[in-house]
């Protein structure tokens, strides 16, 4: 009798010692997930280079790419505000209020679908539809290409940085797409922190980051070193009846499906979602852990997840962790 029930504890701690040992494992494993990857990959008709990146930084600040001469790209995707604007959904020159958040810049090189019905695949597709829409920056693309010929400056840059091509609607746009791939979230506590540095992140952000893999499920759609599996999915938001990526790919799933946005710079880039409704990160949790509000073609990873107060702002504080050194952007002066 003694002898089973001891050989049962010795059991138990075996199984114990196994779960501990495979669960740290786990971590581990998944902490590894969450690594900077060594390259971004750019198209190989445009190679990025000092001098590309250096033009496209000043054309993103020039206002004469719109048509009034009055907006830029950082009228929207101002650096000082995590590269969005701080309001719940994007307004033109001309205040007209659009029905989508401006999206935040960083990481975006490191993204497979670009806007948040995922429209585009490559930055420099989609560099020039801010400058052509109408409802944006509303310029003749074959005129603003008179229009900066006319400036020494920008023909000389464009001769250098594109020999074989100059200055042209497509080379306005490559330009433009090397220097967003240079807007990158650096040494962020938790890159620290996966790199080895255990002091880099609080003991309650650690137990946040068991949750996001964990309890919270928030990393079955946000994963990787950019926070996104670069899927989409409808997670149950009220206000508004945008179809999102049933728009692109009319498959009755993804209805109201939005790109899985990065987590990257998330504590500078208030208010959140693609149409602007949650105005702080803590709103953001509450959301999930009621299992979302809108329950017709809700993503199936989207159920209660009954966290305590506790476990929510340990969520809360591993979300801050994600944002990096912010660095003060000098504009750059235009010619
Ligand atoms: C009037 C405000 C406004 C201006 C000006 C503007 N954008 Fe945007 N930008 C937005 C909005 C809103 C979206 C999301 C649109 C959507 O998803 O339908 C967006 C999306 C993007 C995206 C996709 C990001 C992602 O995560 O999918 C990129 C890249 C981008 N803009 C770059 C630029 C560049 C480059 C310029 C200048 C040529 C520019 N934007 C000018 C508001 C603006
Ligand atoms: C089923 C996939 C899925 C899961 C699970 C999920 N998210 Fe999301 N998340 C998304 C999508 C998609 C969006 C954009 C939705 C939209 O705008 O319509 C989003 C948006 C966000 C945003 C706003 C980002 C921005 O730039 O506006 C935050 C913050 C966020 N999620 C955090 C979390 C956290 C924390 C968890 C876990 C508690 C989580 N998410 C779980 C897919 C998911």
């Amino acid at each position: 009798m003694k002898l089973n029930r001891d050989s049962f504890r010795l059991r138990n701690l075996f199984f114990v010692i196994v779960v501990f040992w495979s669960s740290s494992l786990c971590a581990n494993e998944s902490k590894l997930e969450y690594r900077r990857p060594a390259n971004i990959t750019v198209p190989s008709d445009n190679q990025l280079s000092q001098e590309r990146i250096d033009l496209g930084k000043l054309l993103f600040f020039e206002p004469r790419l719109s048509g009034s001469n009055k907006i830029s790209c950082a009228s929207c995707h101002k650096p000082e505000k995590g590269w969005s604007d701080g309001l719940p959904t994007a307004v033109n020159e001309s205040m007209t209020v659009l029905t989508r958040a401006t999206p935040t810049l960083f990481n975006v090189a490191y993204q497979r679908h670009y806007m948040w019905d995922g429209q585009f695949r490559h930055l420099e597709q989609q560099a020039l539809v801010p400058i052509a829409s109408p409802l944006e920056m509303n310029q003749n693309l074959d005129k603003l290409v008179s229009e900066l010929g006319e400036i020494p400056a920008y023909s000389r840059m464009f001769a250098i940085a594109y020999p074989n091509e100059g200055l042209t609607v497509a080379t306005i746009a490559k330009a433009l797409a090397s220097f967003e791939r240079t807007v990158v979230v650096t040494d962020a506590p938790f890159d620290r922190w996966v790199n080895g540095d255990e002091q880099a992140i609080s003991e309650s952000a650690k137990r946040g980051f068991a949750l996001f893999v964990g309890k919270a499920n928030c990393a079955a759609c946000h994963h990787g070193f950019n926070f996104t599996d670069d899927g989409f999915h409808n997670i149950g938001l009220t206000g508004g009846d945008d179809l999102g990526r049933f728009m692109q790919v009319p498959i009755s799933t993804l209805r109201g499906a939005f790109k899985t946005p990065t987590l990257r710079g998330i504590t500078h880039t208030a208010p959140y979602m693609h149409n602007g409704i949650y105005n702080s990160l803590e709103a953001v949790i509450e959301h999930y852990d009621r299992g979302g509000d809108v329950k017709a073609w809700l993503d199936p990873s989207i159920r209660p997840l009954f966290l305590t107060a506790k476990e929510k702002q340990e969520l809360l504080e591993l979300l801050g962790t994600f944002t990096g050194e912010t660095e003060v952007f000098v504009q750059p002066e235009l010619p």
